[in-house]
């Protein structure tokens, strides 16, 4: 089995969310096993659980200090204790957007209502308010825009007949407590699933114009031109010839380039076997907070040196706006 994640959880009060987490970390399949437990109040409830449960516990009150100080502090001791995401559970601070876009990728939040419906505070009484049928949660990742990063997983929870904005809450919470763990566990599991790695490649690779796939040595490929005379600008690699990683092949411009890549960051790159002595780079997919931007950026590089000019008129031409 891979190795765990490690994760930070933040909490502000009760901590249930935490305690759901925490206890289904124990559960065999998971994915991500829980470094530290951290608070903006040194009262929270959820701090003395976590303590009981033999897990790092960290408290600073926000109160006389900067927003971003207050950050500092916290980001600071998620990394003390080794953590590769942090998990918001009833974390009632907004972030700095330098903090939230350091760990892009790697922060989640739950948020109590089926978003894009009611961002902010007040979530059950305003979809009270307006008759919904439903209620809800959903988890997404954290961008610096409040509740609005990709929604991950999404429960729904009817609304009764007079139901009140705490009766309501309080079936949420359970909602809540199924979701949360559930999709954090998948998506800390797809960063390390071949499957969920291919279909992310080939959607950014077939969105360039004029390319198509065909396999090449028992692995996907993607080339542009025509079917006839197309040439080939990324390979999929799962863990071929040795190699531990998942990873999509793309040119470099040079061998320098390649070997400077790979000595600077091995744990982004590798030289794979074969192709790599003719200037493919192994960009590795199975890492945490993998940037897809950065992957789809290396794809559209190698596509342009290969494609022809008719495809690449188009995108230039598309990227003035
Ligand atoms: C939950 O309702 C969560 O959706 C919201 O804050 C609440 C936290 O509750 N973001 P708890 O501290 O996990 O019990």
């Amino acid at each position: 089995m891979a190795e765990k994640s490690k994760v930070a959880i933040f909490i502000s009060g009760r901590g249930s969310n935490m305690a759901a987490l925490l206890y289904a970390a124990k559960l065999p399949e998971a994915a991500y096993e829980v470094v530290l437990v951290a608070a903006n109040d040194p009262k929270a409830e959820g701090l003395t659980l976590a303590a009981a449960e033999g897990i790092d516990t960290f408290a600073l009150s926000h109160k006389g200090m900067q927003r971003a100080e207050h950050d500092a502090a916290m980001e600071q001791a998620a990394r003390g204790a080794g953590a590769e995401y942090i998990v918001l559970a009833g974390y009632m601070r907004i972030l700095t957007d330098e903090f939230a876009k350091r760990w892009e990728g790697r922060m989640l939040n739950i948020h109590p209502s089926l978003l894009p419906r009611y961002p902010g505070l007040d979530t059950h009484q305003r979809a009270i308010d307006a008759g919904d049928s439903h209620g809800g949660v959903s988890v997404h990742l954290v961008t610096p825009e409040l509740d609005a990063g990709e929604v991950l997983g999404q429960m729904r929870v009817a609304i009764r007949e007079g139901e009140t904005a705490d009766s309501l809450a309080e079936r949420i919470r359970f909602a809540e407590h199924q979701l949360y763990p559930r999709v954090l566990n998948d998506y800390l599991g797809r960063e390390n699933d071949p499957q969920f790695l291919l279909d992310k490649v080939r959607e950014l690779a077939l969105a360039l114009p004029q390319t198509h796939e065909r396999e090449s040595h028992g692995s996907p490929g993607w080339r542009a031109g025509s079917e006839k005379s197309g040439k080939y600008f990324a390979y999929f690699n799962d863990q071929h010839h040795g190699s531990e990683h998942i990873a999509v092949l793309v040119k470099t411009g040079s061998m320098d380039e390649l070997l400077d890549l790979v000595e600077a960051q091995p744990q982004a790159y590798f030289k794979p076997a074969y192709y790599g002595a003719s200037g493919w780079i192994g960009v590795i997919l199975n890492r945490p907070g993998l940037d897809w931007d950065h992957v789809a950026d290396w794809l559209e590089r190698s596509w342009r040196s290969v494609a022809p000019k008719s495809a690449t008129k188009l995108i230039d031409a598309a990227e003035q706006f």
